[in-house]
């Protein structure tokens, strides 16, 4: 047998074993997700085409994603047994693109020692952590135990690290005997690790979430870690945005554009605090010397000024980091985040599964005015489902004007490019409808010089307060004369890349019945220069 069919073979049989393994699993709990008659309506309305949802269940945060042997790896926060949240564990899904995501067995269970909250996961080459045997190369968890009994009794310690291994590529995994490898220091919230490979120092480094800062702490095995420093909590100066708990930090070299020099990015997401409430990830640059993150001086200046350092200025994606084991041939960085927001998480009316994540995403950083900044755009593989095309070129907008309508272009499943000029005194509104009356606008106010997306008549919105009480704004960073635009649509999500990605806004939606056009107006007149739509057809 030829290898390559060798290893089908055995990828067959290991699937086969846990489908029976995890039905097992199933028939031994009671599901607590009973069908209902809407199930077939949700399907059809609101599961997204392409955006990666759970088949059955609760889904939080993205966690431990790696690329190997080519397959990206997507494990994430699950609770199979229900659809709100609850005991967590590590669902799993792979792909061979970022785009298409196919669901494979859970990978990590709760235990005794507790839940399994959110961790990266790192390829380990060099086997430095001893685990691979055979010539097989370990991939190592790092995941937080969250112990419920602990947080019962109201102790400080609930939280701990932890490690698993993987010998089959990131399928099946066992639990390291000796856990935690990072007891509690008595930080109520100490939680979601992120290890990466330090080739400067040969190091592992973990950057972890302590209540209302960072901590770093450096391994040369994965086992045994070592305290480095700590960032955003001093006592003299708290650093960015402290509006809750912070959670799900990455720390990770980024080469500058057009440039040799590179500077480090660390990720943080806050809950709540964010700029449009609830939750969302800020950012920090700076420079990382193999023990502490020095936030670069311009940059510190510009945050202290107008902290509007956001990976995202929509109410839905948080709790993003990177893949490992990836190197673009452009020199960004590889990441997902979770389309959501713990306003309302637990009420998004579908019953059969909780949540999607957004689109794979390219970091890039941009050098400007001698400040450095984040932009971000979709991976370039979404552009492969690219299927029929419609375009529309130097259109005046006085009145309103129906730029596609689903008749011929499916608008629940597309990419749209557009580019407008003469729009900064202007404003516009683009606006997504049905003929339920449902609508969602976004554009731009030129009042206040801000991006905007209004949900408030967007089809079911009354499941939360929280969802649409306010109009979602981002105030314009770039000041070029044209506008350039990326919309992102798949039914119940929308995802915006104003001026080439250095604003970002990503938000859901539940329309009655599918948006069936796209309309723009602006109240004074602007130039729309052209907008190409494609379908994406991906099944
Ligand atoms: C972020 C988070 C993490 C935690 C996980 C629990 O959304 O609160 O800090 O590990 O979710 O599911």
């Amino acid at each position: 047998m030829k290898k390559s069919n060798s290893k089908i073979l055995v990828i067959i049989i290991l699937c086969t074993v846990f489908a029976c393994k995890e039905q097992a699993n199933k028939q031994d709990k009671e599901p607590k997700i009973s069908n209902t008659q809407n199930q077939e309506t949700e399907e059809v309305l609101y599961r997204p085409n392409y955006h990666f949802t759970p088949d059955v269940g609760w889904m939080n945060d993205p966690n431990g994603m790696f690329y190997y042997n080519g397959y990206y790896h997507l494990y994430y926060q699950h609770y199979p047994d229900g659809n709100k949240w609850g005991p967590m564990h590590w669902g799993h899904a792979t792909s061979n693109d970022m785009i298409k995501w196919k669901e494979q067995p859970i990978a990590l269970f709760p235990d005794e020692k507790g839940y399994i909250f959110s961790g990266s996961a790192v390829v380990d080459i060099e086997n430095t952590s001893g685990f691979g045997t055979d010539g097989k190369v370990p991939i190592i968890a790092i995941f937080t135990y969250h112990n419920k009994e602990r947080e019962k009794a109201k102790r400080l310690d609930v939280e701990s690290q932890a490690i698993a291994y993987s010998l089959d590529e990131g399928l099946t995994w066992t639990k390291y005997s000796n856990n935690p490898v990072i007891k509690n220091p008595g930080i109520k919230d100490f939680r979601d690790p992120k290890v990466s490979w330090n080739a400067e120092y040969k190091k592992w480094v973990m950057v972890l979430a302590a209540h209302d800062k960072v901590m770093f702490y450096s391994s040369k095995d994965l086992k045994s870690w070592e305290l480095l420093s700590d960032f955003g909590d001093d006592l003299s100066k708290k650093v960015g945005t402290h509006g809750g708990v912070w959670e799900c930090p990455d720390l990770f070299p980024l080469p500058i554009e057009g440039s040799n020099e590179t500077k480090w990015v660390l990720y943080v997401s806050v809950n709540p605090g964010g700029p449009n409430g609830g939750s969302a990830t800020q950012y920090f640059i700076g420079d990382f010397d193999g023990t502490t993150f020095t936030m670069d001086k311009e940059f510190e200046e510009n945050l202290n000024n107008n902290h509007n350092f956001w990976i995202d200025f929509g109410k839905d994606n948080y709790a993003g980091v990177t893949f490992s084991n990836i190197s673009s041939k452009t020199n960004g960085k590889f990441y997902m985040g979770w389309m959501s927001n713990w306003e309302y998480a637990n009420d998004v009316p579908t019953e059969t599964w909780r949540s999607a994540m957004t689109l794979a995403r390219e970091i890039k950083m941009i050098k400007d005015n001698n400040s450095y900044r984040l932009s971000f755009k979709p991976v370039e593989e979404i552009n492969s489902y690219k299927g029929k095309k419609f375009k529309k070129e130097d259109i005046k907008i006085k009145e309103p004007i129906i730029l596609l309508q689903s008749a011929n272009a499916s608008l629940s499943h597309s990419i749209i490019d557009f580019e407008i000029s003469n729009f900064e005194n202007q404003g516009f509104t683009f606006k997504l409808s049905n003929d339920k009356e449902n609508n969602l606008l976004f554009g731009y106010n030129e009042n206040s010089k801000v991006f905007f997306i209004d949900r408030s008549k967007s089809g079911k919105t009354d499941f939360s307060e929280k969802f649409s009480k306010k109009i979602s704004v981002a105030k314009r960073i770039s000041n070029n004369k044209k506008l350039t635009g990326k919309i992102i649509l798949d039914k119940t999500s929308i995802e915006i890349f104003f001026d080439g990605g250095s604003t970002v806004m990503t938000e859901i939606f539940f329309p009655e019945t599918p948006f069936e056009k796209l309309s723009l107006e602006s109240n004074k007149g602007l130039t729309l220069e052209t907008l190409i739509a494609n379908e994406l057809n991906i099944n």
